[in-house]
């Protein structure tokens, strides 16, 4: 049985001992018995966690966990990178529910122990910003595909849609006179996309539950695509025939393309793509330029989505 339990620690609290997590270490201590002895702080045990040694891990070292949990984007909190750890405490993730309709011959909502029980893994991704800066950060979650059969989609159903919690009273970004977004935050995906087994929705990271600034209780990872794609704390999945609206390509189109896939021959108008700076290594923005790879490293795995598409016209 799957029971959804929030790590007890903050993410905004946690500190710099805290975090050097690595793959190995988690492996080691699932090996000797489980997390909850090893590390009371993590909320998955090895046994839901499950995982896949060697799938999907670039083999790079990881971010360190104090920067991926303090340094995010996720403007119902404010548009400072700092704004999301600082000024998530008072978001309370649950209980919750995510609601998948549309053109589904089953529609559902999933509490968090349902969607637990699709089955953990842990998946190490590169995660590549538009904003030209990286992370290597290990995910915890299910294929959204897993999700997606539980449903079962309709002939018709092409696209799907991702809607962020409003929540006015527990997210400061949406109060007040100046308002970067229209709410709700929107992403949507193609369906093969968004079937692909690198497509996860994830609830944790490094070992435990989602931190608020992360997206808590659960949100998107689609690591061949720049990191707006990752739509955070989601409260609805619809199935469409029309390809959805997504935030950031209504804000400003031509800047945000609606496939957004890792491209480093498609400059954003304001910042070349060729390089990317990964967080860590030396200061926080320590020289750690390294070159952008087409689909973020991942072509191998989804090139052939996009076979016959012109990828500088649909960026
Ligand atoms: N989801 C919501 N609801 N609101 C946001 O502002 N920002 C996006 C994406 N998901 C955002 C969001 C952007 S621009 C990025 S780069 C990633 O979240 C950052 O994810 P991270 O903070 O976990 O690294």
């Amino acid at each position: 049985m799957h029971r959804y339990r929030p790590t007890p620690i903050p993410g905004s609290e946690i500190t710099a001992e805290a975090s050097y997590y690595r793959r190995r270490d988690i492996l080691r201590m699932g090996a000797v018995g489980g997390f909850s002895l090893a590390a009371p702080s993590l909320a998955f045990s090895a046994t839901e966690l499950a995982a896949k040694p060697g799938g999907y891990d670039p083999k790079e070292e990881l971010t360190a966990e104090a920067d991926a949990t303090s340094y995010n984007n996720f403007y119902e909190f404010g548009t400072g990178k700092a704004d999301p750890a600082a000024k998530s405490g008072d978001f309370n993730p649950t209980p919750w529910t995510v609601k998948v309709d549309g053109m589904v011959g089953k529609p559902a909502e999933f509490d968090l122990d349902a969607l637990m029980a699709l089955g953990l893994e842990e998946r190490i991704y590169r995660m590549r910003c538009v904003e030209a800066w990286s992370m290597v950060i290990p995910w915890i979650g299910f294929p959204l595909a897993s999700l997606l059969d539980r449903v079962e989609p309709l002939g018709s159903a092409k696209y799907v849609a991702f809607e962020t919690v409003v929540r006015p009273e527990e997210m400061p970004g949406q109060r007040g006179i100046f308002q970067p977004l229209n709410w709700p935050y929107v992403e949507g995906l193609r369906l093969d996309e968004a079937r692909h087994p690198l497509t996860i929705l994830s609830m944790g990271l490094y070992g435990k539950t989602l931190p608020n600034q992360n997206g808590a209780p659960v949100r998107l990872v689609t690591p061949w695509k720049y990191g707006f794609k990752g739509i955070k704390s989601i409260v609805r999945i619809t199935l469409t025939e029309e390809q959805p609206a997504s935030t950031w390509n209504r804000l400003a189109p031509s800047e945000y393309g609606f496939y957004a896939n890792v491209n480093p021959e498609v400059d954003h108008p304001r910042w070349s793509q060729a390089v990317e700076n990964r967080i860590g290594g030396g200061g926080f923005f320590g020289s750690n330029e390294r070159p952008t790879l087409p689909f973020n490293g991942y072509g191998d795995e989804v090139a052939s989505l996009y076979e016959g598409m012109d990828l500088k016209a649909n960026f």
